[in-house]
């Protein structure tokens, strides 16, 4: 069986921003940490008459690459196609996506990346991570509208890391490796429409929002030194400060607040939302296993969805 008959495979994984959300879109740094869950695409060469095709389980969709259709996925299918060179060729791809959409774990960038390198592994492609990022930027333009490219950065390293818009992602070495507890609000969120609101609000007050966004900045800097030095109490603190200036933006909710507080009254060092906000998912920092526990029951009986997942371990 030659290469191109046989399925081939990419995978690629969500993320969690620990600070500096939306900051980031301004030019300001973010940490963030990429989850072992993601998604899994297997491509195959399909005779040329059934053309391109794009099934996604569990949403149950299937697309072709289309710039004109309604659905945003056809249509970022068809710009991470052209943007790759495949426009031309007739692609079947299957996906799997194992996050929860639109809940500001990473899912759309996750999934651009592993459909883009499953067709790249059937014709043999190697990319640095900087062509992925350029062509994952095509397919998150149709999603976001202008991404800072955090969330593709983290899908295609992984890993726990420093982000600047136009920037490689930079590892960070964490001095012992974080506990986090990830809560899902259940409540849909759209990063465009909160990224959105934020320019609204720069376009209207810009000092008081640069002034916000270096605040942010600075909180974020310090937070990488607290992960450096293994200092999470700190790093706790910090995240709640980030969230104080993101629910002043405005992209918190009240389900967001009431979970934020509930881990923070069940002993996390700290707690905030995570991604676009406007609903989706918050992230709680635990000092231990335990803790971690505790406050993964305390969302768990609110009736949310939690996991708890640990991040920043040195690999092997
Ligand atoms: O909602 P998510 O997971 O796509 O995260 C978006 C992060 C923002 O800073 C709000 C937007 C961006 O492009 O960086």
């Amino acid at each position: 069986m030659s290469r191109s008959q046989e399925r081939a495979a990419g995978r690629a994984g969500g993320k969690v921003i620990l600070l500096g959300e939306h900051a980031v879109v301004y030019g300001r740094p973010a940490i963030a940490a990429g989850l072992p869950d993601g998604a899994v695409a297997r491509a195959q060469l399909a005779p040329p008459e059934q053309g391109t095709t794009l099934a996604v389980s569990p949403w149950n969709v299937q697309v072709r690459p289309d710039p004109e259709a309604a659905s945003s996925l056809a249509r970022a299918f068809a710009a991470l196609v052209a943007a790759a060179g495949y426009a031309e060729r007739a692609i079947r791809v299957e996906a799997e996506v194992a996050l929860p959409g639109g809940s500001g774990l990473g899912s759309s960038a996750a999934l651009g990346v592993a459909v883009l390198r499953a067709i790249d592994a059937v014709f043999g492609r190697a990319r640095n991570d900087s062509e992925l990022l350029e062509i994952l930027l095509a397919w998150e333009r149709v999603f976001h509208g202008q991404p800072s490219g955090v969330d593709g950065a983290l899908a295609i390293a992984g890993g726990l890391g420093w982000y600047v818009r136009g920037q490689p992602l930079e590892p960070i070495a964490a001095r012992r490796p974080l506990l986090l507890v990830v809560g899902d609000s259940g409540e849909p969120c759209s990063t465009r429409v909160t990224v959105g609101e934020v320019a609204r609000q720069r376009e209207r007050n810009p000092e008081r929002m640069d002034a916000t966004f270096d605040a942010i900045a600075a909180i974020v800097r310090n937070g990488r030194l607290a992960i450096e030095h293994g200092d999470h109490v700190a790093l706790g603190q910090l995240m709640d400060m980030n969230q104080s200036l993101l629910a002043g933006m405005m992209v918190s909710t009240p389900t967001l607040e009431e979970m934020i507080g509930a881990a923070r009254a069940a002993g996390a060092l700290g707690a905030k939302l995570t991604g676009g906000g406007g609903g989706g998912c918050m992230i709680a920092l635990a000092a231990d296993e335990a803790a971690a526990a505790n406050v993964e029951r305390a969302l768990l009986s609110m009736g949310k969805r939690a996991f708890v997942t640990r991040v920043g371990e040195r690999s092997p």
